[in-house]
């Protein structure tokens, strides 16, 4: 399979960074938009993957496609992790001067770092206890970002993933849709003077993504266990966390 074909199934958004450096032109207005977007409610589900990534036993942790840092900030804001290392990574500069700025005086709490979260060669096999992604799974190539988690993850290392998910009663999932499909473009377009790319990818990419069930059965699949997922939001997004068996 070519590398564009395997990137139209396995990427739900069609997404691909090194084509379009979108969240580097919008880094500087992504909070406001994700705000818009979801009303504020995205605040909640960060929290509570924060809560629980802060609950995890782990020494290393890896956040994947960090962004401007909105797991991480609330990570050290509220939890002790002065035992803990924390990586926060991204392949965009533009986000991840943000994070920095962000950070302020926490910046020396955790490590960023520039890199493509499905090909992490200078991250060591089994090298971190715990690895989270949130709200990029889906503009991904999962196949590759799931293959890279598995293998960075010591064993018995913790896997944490918010991802758009879906509403199991379906006169409302499509009713959400419907709203994210007129609203999105058009906040989008406004918000950024003109570029609403990110909010087609990212549409896209929630219409594309698998349910709840199907990531769940994703993840076991590349064999990770203790598979389980929590919806927030009635299914508009879930936590998904697994675990690397600890023995081979
Ligand atoms: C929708 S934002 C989510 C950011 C943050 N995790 C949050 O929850 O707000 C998606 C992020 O994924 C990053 N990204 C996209 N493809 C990536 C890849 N292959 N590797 C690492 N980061 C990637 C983008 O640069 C962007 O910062």
């Amino acid at each position: 399979m070519d590398r564009h074909a395997q990137r139209s199934t396995e990427n739900a958004a069609a997404f691909d960074w090194a084509h379009d450096d979108v969240f580097g032109r919008i880094a500087s207005r992504y909070d406001l938009l994700c705000d818009l977007f979801s009303l504020g409610i995205h605040r909640l589900w960060k929290r509570r993957v924060a809560r629980r990534i802060a609950e995890e036993r782990w020494t290393r942790l890896l956040d994947g496609a960090t962004g401007t840092g909105d797991i991480i900030l609330r990570l050290v804001a509220h939890e002790s992790t002065a035992d803990r290392q924390i990586v926060a990574s991204d392949v965009s500069a533009g986000m991840l001067g943000i994070a920095q700025r962000r950070l302020g005086s926490n910046a020396d709490r955790v490590r960023l770092e520039c890199l493509d979260a499905e090909r992490m060669p200078s991250v060591a096999d089994g090298s971190v206890d715990a690895y989270s992604i949130s709200l990029a799974l889906k503009i991904c190539n999962r196949t590759q970002v799931l293959n890279e988690a598995f293998r960075v993850l010591a064993p018995g290392g913790r896997l944490i993933v918010l991802e758009a998910s879906n509403i199991p009663w379906k006169p409302l999932q499509a009713t959400y849709l419907a709203y994210m499909s007129a609203c999105m473009p058009l906040l989008g377009w406004i918000a950024t003077g003109g570029d609403a790319s990110a909010y087609r990818y990212l549409l896209h990419g929630i219409r594309e993504f698998p349910t709840a069930e199907g990531l769940a059965e994703e993840l076991s699949a590349h064999g990770f266990v203790d598979v389980a997922f929590e919806r927030q939001s009635l299914g508009i997004v879930a936590i998904h966390t697994a675990r690397k068996p600890r023995t081979a």
